[in-house]
This record gives structure tokens, C-alpha cells and sequence, in this order.
């Protein structure tokens, strides 16, 4: 495969001066597939620090779990190319070791699945599956392994530990198969905590029993999250800083007040005015982006939003079309739109949607 261009997009700066413990710089991940290359992340930088979470919103297949699984060295060498940076305390992990990884998945750093089906074998009980990496990376005995899942299933919330703690996968309900993944991904208390859509599959009492969960292992051990979810409400109340994804790259950075309050991209005033409102009467119309989603084997010139967008009139001529726009560091949305424009523009046409 060819080695894809390198981006405008400049790495955002940390401001302390010294490395943040997760830094990713013009990731580049690409498939091969039958039907061509499939770009699956074009050009993405961030920075996670400890006892930070951050974020990730965007719509299906902007790239949000590829991203992850590159963080944990998961993807097929043989079908996918890689390029970027990946710095995990200073360690660089693209390209690393197996073993090197190996190392550190499960123990340093985990991931929560997007689905639990796949993140469990059905060969093996579910306290063997959680109790493994506790014993690998502890040294932990075989009995002291199970005593640790039981207490790890008691924390997810799983209803008579000591005896679910010998079933199997398939004894468990989709919510219960899901919260002992979670427990899998907690068991060694990892520094760095990947939560992909950890709580879909729950209802809402458990879904706040596990984010609660999430902010614990966080307090006690200082942990840094990524918390990639659909759901803007999660994130409004889990979050510090959030990144808007949409076609494989970051199209808006901010911390989640900012964004939440101010957004500045035409694609997260879309995400936001689709977004069903608690507090509004039932009646009030929501906004759904129109279209969908650009495939990725062939994305739009220039910005990737752009047959989508309702403000390429704004920015005149065709520069939408054909300019890609970059993402300035800190604060920023990849928009050609000037910041006067965005401003007037959002609390003229997008805010009274919001109410
Ligand atoms: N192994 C693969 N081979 C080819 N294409 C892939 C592969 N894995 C993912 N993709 C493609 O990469 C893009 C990004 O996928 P990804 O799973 O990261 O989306 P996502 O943002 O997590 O979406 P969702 O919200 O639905 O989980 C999609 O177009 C997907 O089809
Ligand atoms: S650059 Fe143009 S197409 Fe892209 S979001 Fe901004 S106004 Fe819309
Ligand atoms: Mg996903």
C-alpha cells in the first residue's frame, strides 16, 4: 500500500510543556479492501491527560472505534496500514511489539467493546475471562483470580456474584454480558480506559451505576478515559474535553462546555439540533442532518461535510468543495467559515433550535 500524504493538520499543543500521557499525531489508518482503500482515519491529533476523559461524538463510521482499536494495537497488520503517531507515556505504540503490547492491554491500558458478543469467548466462564487478566499481569493466584472477579462482579452490579461468577457467556442476558465485559476492563485498573459506547445495552439506573464506576476508578487511580458514545447527555455529565469526528477526522476540539454551549461547526450544530431535548415539548421538530454519512473509499474533496452542509453559500464561491479546511490547535472547528460568521450564524439560525 501506498503511504497516504501527510494532512495540514498541525498537533495540538498541551501548553504544559511536558508530554501528555496519550498523544496522537496525523493518524492515518487505511483498509484494504476488494472494493479499494477504505480511509478510515484521515490525519487525527489529540492529547489525553490523566484523570482527564475525553469525549468522542460523531455519526456511525466517522472512525471513532478504528481509532481506539489502533491505540490498543488491534488491527490486522496484514489488512491495514497505519501511519501517525501513538504515544502512550512517552512510549511509542505504532509499529510496536506485539509482546510490547501485549503487555500493556489489560493491564496499563484497557478498552470496554463496543460489543460484548465479540469481546467474550463462549468457550470459557465469565469469572475465568475477567479473573485472567488479573492473574497475568498480578501474578495473583488461580483462587485469589476468582475472589477478584466476584468482587469485580459485585461492582458491575451482576446479582449473586458468587454463583453467576461459574456461568457462561451464553447464561447471561445481553446487559449482564455487557457489564461483566466491563468488569474484564476494570480488573486491573488501568491507567488509561477506552469505553467504547460502554452503556447502550443498559438501563438507565445501571447506566449510572457504571458511569459512577468509570469516575471512581478515574478518582482512585488517576485514570485518563476515552469515552466514545452517541449519546451527547453521557458525555455532557462524564466529560471534560469532547472531539467531533465525522469522515475520519476531527472536525471540532473544545472542552465539553464550550462545545455544548458554543459549537462552532455546521456539523455539531447538526448533531445537536438532531438531538432529542428533555426539556422540550414533545412537539418541537428536531433537525436531523440531512444525508448521510460519505463513504470512505471515495470521501468529498475538500471538506468532507461539504455535500451536507447548509452554509457553503456563506463561505462563497467553491472553497467548501474544494479546500480542505484544517484544524487549528486548542480551541478550534475545521470550518472555513469566519469566526464572526460562526458566531451570528449560530445564535441567529441554530441556537433558537436549541432552546
Ligand atoms: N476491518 C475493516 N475493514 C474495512 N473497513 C473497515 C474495517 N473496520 C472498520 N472499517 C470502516 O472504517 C470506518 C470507520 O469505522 P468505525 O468502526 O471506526 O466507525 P464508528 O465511528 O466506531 O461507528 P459506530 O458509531 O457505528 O460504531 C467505517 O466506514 C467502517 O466501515
Ligand atoms: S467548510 Fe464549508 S462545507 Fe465544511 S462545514 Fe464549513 S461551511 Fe460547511
Ligand atoms: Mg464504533
Amino acid at each position: 500500500m501506498t503511504t497516504p500524504p501527510k494532512t495540514e493538520e498541525k498537533p495540538a499543543p498541551n501548553g504544559s510543556g511536558s508530554d501528555p500521557f496519550l498523544s496522537v499525531r496525523d493518524l492515518h489508518i487505511r483498509f484494504s479492501t476488494e472494493d479499494g482503500i477504505v480511509k478510515a482515519v484521515d490525519g487525527l491529533s489529540f492529547d489525553l491527560e490523566r484523570g482527564q476523559t475525553l469525549g468522542i461524538v460523531g455519526e456511525s463510521g466517522s472512525g471513532k472505534s478504528v481509532t481506539n482499536l489502533a491505540v490498543l494495537g488491534l488491527h490486522n497488520p496484514k489488512s491495514t496500514e497505519i501511519t501517525g503517531e501513538i504515544h502512550l507515556e512517552g512510549q511509542e505504540l505504532t509499529g510496536a511489539k506485539e509482546k510490547t503490547l501485549e503487555k500493556l492491554r489489560g493491564n496499563k491500558m484497557a478498552m470496554i467493546f463496543q460489543d460484548a458478543l465479540t469481546a467474550l469467548s463462549p468457550y470459557y466462564t465469565v469469572g475465568r475471562q475477567i479473573a485472567e487478566p488479573f492473574i497475568k499481569h498480578t501474578g495473583a493466584s488461580k483462587r485469589e483470580g476468582r475472589q477478584r472477579a466476584i468482587e469485580m462482579l459485585t461492582k458491575v452490579g451482576i446479582p449473586q456474584p458468587t454463583l453467576r461468577v461459574d456461568d457462561y457467556p451464553h447464561q447471561f442476558s445481553g446487559g449482564m454480558r455487557q457489564r461483566a465485559m466491563i468488569a474484564m476492563a476494570l480488573v486491573c485498573n488501568p491507567e488509561l480506559l477506552i469505553a467504547d459506547e460502554p452503556t447502550t445495552a443498559l438501563d438507565v439506573t445501571v447506566q449510572a451505576q457504571i458511569l459512577d464506576l468509570l469516575k471512581d476508578l478515574q478518582q482512585e487511580f488517576g485514570s485518563a478515559i476515552i469515552l466514545i458514545t452517541h449519546d451527547l447527555g453521557v458525555v455532557a455529565n462524564t466529560a471534560d474535553d469532547l472531539l467531533v469526528m465525522y469522515a475520519g477526522r476531527a472536525v471540532e476540539r473544545g472542552s465539553v462546555k464550550e462545545i455544548l454551549t458554543e459549537p462552532q461547526h455546521p456539523y455539531t450544530w447538526g448533531l445537536l439540533s438532531s438531538m432529542p431535548r428533555l426539556s422540550s415539548d414533545v412537539s418541537e421538530a428536531l433537525h436531523p442532518i440531512p444525508g448521510s454519512p460519505p463513504s470512505l473509499l471515495n470521501p468529498p474533496s475538500g471538506c468532507a461535510f461539504n455535500p451536507r452542509c447548509g452554509f457553503t453559500g456563506e463561505v462563497g464561491g467553491t472553497r467548501c468543495g474544494d479546500e480542505r479546511p484544517a484544524l487549528a490547535p486548542g480551541r478550534a472547528a475545521a470550518c472555513h467559515l469566519g469566526s464572526e460568521q460562526k458566531q451570528t450564524l449560530f445564535t441567529e439560525q441554530i441556537k433558537p433550535r436549541l432552546g
